[in-house]
């Protein structure tokens, strides 16, 4: 029986097979940010030459890859990437994800917005039928805190504000339980409409386009518009 730990590491490293063949001296990736993505960059730093580098979506994992030699760009100073590589909290069928638990949705938003491909890479335990058991991070600017938790509740949800915690865009997060999340896409665009939300955790709206799912019996690859 594999652990979580082994089957992140076994996913992480099919997902610099995946994007291995593609790499030219010119590309540029997107990095997420968490311990997946900490396994899959530890991964990827050995074949550090046969790219040009990386935007991060967290101060965390550009830390990482400078550490291991691999150039960390700003996404004001790159035109595209062919892959945004990430994990996330949830994933449901139709590839909608829930994503925040480390606290850098917005980033990660940011820089999944720029990639032709989001490559998401979860173990199974983060497969579910419906999105919301994992509570949703929602990234508040922070006078805006008490306002945006009110129309949370009105949403259904119960906000809570992640303590001791302060985002890489000195916001902060509120965890929103109880959310009944029939249509993420929908709740998305609600939630991110209320004055004062910097980003949503929720990634509906542009999900996932590949998904790597670290099972028991192997890595399984979905994609969502096969060719
Ligand atoms: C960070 C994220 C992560 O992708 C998500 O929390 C999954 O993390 P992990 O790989 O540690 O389970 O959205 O903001």
């Amino acid at each position: 029986m594999l652990t979580q730990n082994e089957l992140k590491q076994n996913v992480a490293q099919a997902a610099v097979e995946y994007v291995l063949p593609f790499l030219t001296p010119d590309t540029i990736l997107g990095v997420g940010t968490g311990s997946t993505v900490d396994i899959f960059i530890d991964c990827l730093g050995p074949h550090r030459s046969r790219f040009r580098g990386a935007v991060s979506s967290s101060e965390r994992s550009s830390a990482r890859m400078a550490a291991l030699g691999i150039q960390v760009f700003d996404l004001n100073d790159v035109q595209g990437m062919p892959f945004y590589i990430d994990g996330a909290d949830e994933i449901d069928h139709g590839f909608s994800m829930i994503k925040g638990g480390g606290g850098a949705l917005t980033r990660e938003k940011i820089v999944a917005s720029v990639a032709d491909q989001f490559v998401c890479i979860v173990d199974e335990s983060k497969r579910v039928d419906c999105l919301g058991t994992f509570p949703l991070p929602v990234e508040v600017i922070p006078m805006a805190r008490e306002s945006v938790s009110r129309q949370l509740a009105q949403l259904g949800g119960k906000p809570a504000l992640r303590t001791d915690f302060v985002t890489d865009n000195d916001c902060q997060i509120l965890n929103v339980s109880g959310l009944a999340i029939s249509d993420p896409s929908q709740m998305e665009a609600r939630i991110n409409n209320i004055p004062g939300v910097v980003s949503c955790g929720l990634f509906a709206i542009a999900g996932a386009d590949v998904v790597l799912v670290s099972t028991q019996d192997g890595v399984l690859r979905m994609e969502k518009n096969p060719s």
